[in-house]
């Protein structure tokens, strides 16, 4: 088969990386790609959005599956076109990637269907909004409704810091339209977990249980990222909670997106807080999370590829995944500065260093050759994916490997895996 993946970071290198073990692969494309991915697949320069490019490479090179790692494409349409011209892809649709892509759609579907979530109200209008502020007490989230490269939500300490980010998303418009309509809701307190399942409308597998971490800072403080670590199972998904959560929001969605004639097909992602009321949606996703992909996939014994093809033919329901019982952990170097401002260019040092450590990968995200150097080009620069026979083995394995990495202004946290470990 010819494959082709589309997206540049740490979690299209792992999906490459996983999908070139397939025995039933025989060539993997990825658009654009970075430098890491470049050592397993061939990268072809189409931007994620250049939907007609990648249509017309797609059908020009006769690419038997495309797998699409970004949002942005999938609520672009992109799975839409690919399926007219047919075209196998990989992922939900233009109108079900609706969940991702509006907070405000997610928010209602959830309320209408009786899915578990934080209590919100929805606001078009700056000053209802700062009216209705005045009246709640803190903390309080607020969300911007459209998408914002998971940084749209800011978890406030005061009612004025929330009327900050109210100004900056509606007024300045820091997210343009994505910040049109915001999402004032309750702020839930518990752990957090990410359960993704691979479904084809009818039949739903969940994945393993992972852990992002959102926050730049150690001890879950600071503002919010794409993702600076992630490792796999979370210790605090019981086979109980698995139940529930399968019964209760993965179901659930799936059934209610039908009904809102948005059938639903490719990963859905939950973000879950486990709350003392029980597990709470705090988001959905339309596509394999990022760094949390990295720590799945690692621990993935199945071909990944005859999954995806059933989940397209609509046959899950005869698939199975088979998970190795080691513990996997995802620490994300990042550019000093994110997720704000930050250099680019930086030359990256001691990559063949890491290269033939045991249990070890380094997933490139946001790389480029300079010169036949390879440089930082992105906030995220490399994910340090490593397996342990149990967390703290495979934390002290990702930490000696990082410390043989380095750039300049290089940062990360140093706590990821910690409460698990
Ligand atoms: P989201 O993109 O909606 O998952 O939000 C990003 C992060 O913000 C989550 O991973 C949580 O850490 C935090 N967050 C979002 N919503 C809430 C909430 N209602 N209560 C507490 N924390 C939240
Ligand atoms: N790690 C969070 C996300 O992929 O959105």
């Amino acid at each position: 088969m010819k494959i082709l993946i589309i997206g540049n970071g740490g979690r299209e290198h792992a999906i490459a990386w996983k999908i070139a073990q397939s025995p039933k692969v025989k060539k993997i494309f990825c658009a654009p790609g970075n430098p890491g991915i470049a050592e397993i697949a061939e990268c072809v320069d189409i931007d994620v959005n250049n939907i007609e490019d990648l249509f017309n490479f797609a059908s020009k090179q006769k690419i038997d599956l495309t797998i699409v790692g970004p949002e942005d494409p999938l609520l672009a349409g992109i799975v839409d076109k690919f399926k007219e011209g047919n075209l196998n892809i990989f992922g939900p649709s233009k109108r079900a990637s609706i969940i991702e892509g509006s907070k405000v759609f997610a928010k209602n579907i959830m309320k209408k269907h009786g899915i578990p979530t934080a209590d919100f109200r929805v606001f078009e209008d700056i000053k209802k909004a700062e009216k209705y502020l005045e009246n709640c007490s803190a903390p309080i989230v607020i969300k911007a409704d459209g998408l914002a490269k998971g940084k749209g939500v800011f978890v406030c300490k005061t009612i004025e810091e929330a009327q900050e980010h109210l100004h900056e998303i509606m007024e300045e418009k820091i997210f343009g339209a994505a910040g049109n309509k915001v999402v004032i809701e309750e702020c839930l307190q518990g752990e957090e977990v990410s359960i993704l399942a691979i479904t084809d409308g009818q039949t739903i597998i969940p994945l393993a249980s992972a852990r992002d971490h959102k926050a730049i800072y150690d001890g879950n403080k600071g503002p919010n990222t794409g993702g600076m670590g992630a490792y796999s199972p979370s210790p605090f998904i019981t086979n109980d909670l698995q139940f529930y959560i399968e019964e209760n929001v993965l179901v659930p969605i799936i059934h209610a997106m039908k009904r809102e004639n948005r059938p639903y097909n490719g990963i859905i992602y939950a973000g879950l807080m486990l709350t003392n009321a029980g597990p709470k949606v705090l988001e959905f996703n339309a596509r394999f999370g990022d760094p949390e992909t990295q720590a799945l996939l690692v621990r993935m014994k199945s071909d990944l590829v005859p999954i995806l093809i059933a989940a397209i033919n609509n046959t899950l329901d005869k698939a199975e995944i088979e998970w190795y019982d080691s513990h996997s952990i995802c620490v994300v170097l990042a550019s000093k500065g994110y997720p704000d401002r930050y250099k680019k260019g930086l030359p990256i040092f001691g990559l063949q260093n890491v290269k033939s450590l045991k249990n070890v990968h380094v997933f490139h995200a946001g790389t480029t050759k300079d010169n036949g150097n390879i440089v930082t080009n992105g906030g995220r620069v490399l994910g340090v994916t490593t397996m342990g026979n149990d967390v703290k083995e495979a934390r002290t394995i990702a930490y000696d490997a990082i410390n043989k990495l380095s750039f300049e202004g290089m940062y990360y946290r140093k706590d990821i895996g910690i409460d698990a470990a």
